[in-house]
């Protein structure tokens, strides 16, 4: 515990020094470090709460250990604010279609279903899960569903498109750090399958260095050169 809140005395201060010399025009005297608390109002985005408290959308999404900074909030729901940083993140915690990126036809190891969050579209759950739209929509299907961009109605389980044979490594892990964009990254999966095996989590009140025992998929792998896809 110790060493790993060393590491990461280690990373921030590094990271601050880095910041600092790369923009000699952020005095970090200025800023305010001092971290805190934040209830949202009704409707309330987190864009709308980061304008607010003038901290980076990112920041305050990896601060409390957001499952995706877009999740629409409640009201009251209790928001963690960072010390402010001489350059706000507003977008590397965002997942968004990279320029050139590919999809694939199948999930790589599961798992099978997936259960719409608030604020889902059906071209936003491909993204997620890697897919391109149309093999989500092969297999795929809420009520009422209009166009891909449409929001869909929370809560319905739906049918995703299996890579076989394939496999990744389900075990339970602590989340200590990021949104499911950088664990998953970490681990070798999708923010898309994070959410799939933890779909009651947003985010954690918890103190920093410590978070909430989630089920981690890693190590997601076709099995063969010959994938059938299982629908
Ligand atoms: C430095 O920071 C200021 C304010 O935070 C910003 O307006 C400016 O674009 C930044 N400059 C560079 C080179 O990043
Ligand atoms: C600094 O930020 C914290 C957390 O958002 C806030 O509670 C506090 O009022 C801010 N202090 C100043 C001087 O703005
Ligand atoms: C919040 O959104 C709902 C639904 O769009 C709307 O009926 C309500 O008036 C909004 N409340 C506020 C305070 O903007
Ligand atoms: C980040 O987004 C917030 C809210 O949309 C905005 O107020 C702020 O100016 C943005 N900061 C940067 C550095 O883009
Ligand atoms: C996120 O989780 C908290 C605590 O479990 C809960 O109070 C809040 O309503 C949840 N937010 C959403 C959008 O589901
Ligand atoms: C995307 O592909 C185009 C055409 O092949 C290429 O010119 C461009 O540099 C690529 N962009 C990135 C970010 O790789
Ligand atoms: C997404 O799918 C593409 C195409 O199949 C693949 O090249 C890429 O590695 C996948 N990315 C992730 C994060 O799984
Ligand atoms: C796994 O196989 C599927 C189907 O051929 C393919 O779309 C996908 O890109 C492959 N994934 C990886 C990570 O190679
Ligand atoms: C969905 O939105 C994307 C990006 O905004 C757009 O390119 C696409 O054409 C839209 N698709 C449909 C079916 O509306
Ligand atoms: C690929 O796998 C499928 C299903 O196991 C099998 O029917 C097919 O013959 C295989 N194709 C090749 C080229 O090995």
């Amino acid at each position: 515990m110790s060493s790993l809140h060393m590491l990461f005395s280690f990373l921030l201060a590094f990271s601050l020094g880095c910041t600092v010399s790369a923009n000699v025009s952020c005095d970090p005297s200025t800023l305010n470090t001092t971290s805190g608390v934040y209830y949202a109002q009704e409707n309330q985005t987190l864009f709308d709460i980061a304008d607010v408290v003038s901290r980076g959308v990112c920041d305050i999404a990896r601060y409390n250990r957001m499952a995706d900074a877009i999740i629409p909030l409640t009201t009251d729901e209790e928001i963690l604010i960072p010390p402010q940083v001489c350059k706000p993140d507003n977008s590397t915690c965002l997942i968004v279609s990279e320029p050139n990126a590919t999809y694939a036809n199948c999930v790589v190891g599961g798992p099978h279903t997936y259960l719409t969050l608030k604020g889902d579209t059906m071209a936003y759950i491909a993204l997620k899960l890697n897919l391109t739209i149309d093999a989500l929509m092969s297999t795929a299907w809420v009520p009422n569903m209009g166009s891909v961009n449409d929001t869909v109605e929370v809560g319905q389980t739906i049918k995703i498109p299996q890579c076989s044979p394939s496999q990744c490594i389900i075990r339970p892990g602590e989340f200590i750090y990021g949104t499911f964009k950088d664990l998953a990254a970490k681990l070798g999966s999708t923010p898309g399958q994070l959410m799939a095996l933890n779909p009651t989590y947003n985010h954690t009140v918890a103190p920093q260095g410590e978070g909430p025992i989630l089920t981690m998929i890693r190590d997601c792998t076709n099995l063969s050169k010959n994938i059938t896809i299982i629908s």
